[in-house]
């Protein structure tokens, strides 16, 4: 096998250390890192932009489906390089916003909706040479990748780790605020109808709750190691 061509897919929960883990594998690789959640949060931000956000997340929801507006329609763009992946809206790179706690109260509306969903693994699909990371990478958009891991970790220190990516882009939280919406996300990703975040048998287990990066960097390069 080219190891150019290879796609190695993270999934798990939100929180579970997944892109910070494919970023520094897809490096160490000299493979690209496709971060899929980053892009349901550009079509999230975009309809956001384009319809304004509604007074609650669920008005935000009720306008998206009264609109019935085409993914195409929005003008999103995902470039991957070497160093990052660029979520463009209509040609600028919304980088900074896509993070904002008001986009992730609001992405449930988008990455419950199958054309959304289809839009996503459409930009995906045509990606060789990457490290993808996601909710079902594995189980639906890569089924046929040769190299599949879950990583999971306690809700507590999934929202320490929110806590303090939050902090360095100067926003707070309260902690228990973001174990809360730790615990929603789960369930939403656990059950929606599509693209549900899944472990399929083939994907291979890390809890990362007591392991630093570097720690699940090496146990993920020790399964590859013997393949590659
Ligand atoms: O990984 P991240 O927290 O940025 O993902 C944001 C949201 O996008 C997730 O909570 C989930 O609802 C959605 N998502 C998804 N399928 C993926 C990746 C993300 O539904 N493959």
């Amino acid at each position: 096998m080219n190891q150019k061509d290879v796609v190695i897919t993270l999934d798990g929960p939100a929180g579970s250390g997944k892109s910070s883990v494919a970023k520094k594998l897809a490096e160490h690789l000299g493979l690209l890192h496709a971060d899929s959640g980053a892009m349901y949060r550009t079509f999230t931000l975009a309809l956001m932009q384009r319809l304004g956000p509604g007074e609650t997340p669920e008005d935000f929801g009720n306008q998206v489906k009264a609109a019935a507006i085409s993914p195409e329609s929005l003008h999103v763009e995902v470039k991957i390089d070497a160093d990052r992946q660029s979520n463009l809206i209509s040609g600028l790179d919304q980088m900074d916003l896509i993070r904002s706690p008001e986009v992730t109260a609001r992405i449930k509306y988008i990455a419950d909706r199958l054309e959304f969903r289809e839009a996503v693994n459409r930009l995906l699909s045509k990606m060789k040479g990457v490290v993808a990371d996601g909710r079902d990478m594995g189980s639906v958009v890569f089924p046929d990748a040769p190299f599949k891991f879950y990583l999971e970790a306690s809700v507590e220190m999934r929202a320490e780790r929110r806590l303090k990516e939050l902090q360095a882009k100067g926003w707070n939280e309260d902690i228990e605020a973001l174990r809360e919406s730790i615990r929603k996300r789960d369930e939403e990703d656990q059950n929606r109808q599509f693209g549900a975040l899944r472990r399929t048998d083939d994907m291979i287990l890390i809890d990362t709750t007591h392991i630093n990066l570097d720690g699940v960097l090496r146990r993920i390069l020790n399964s590859l190691q013997i393949q590659f």
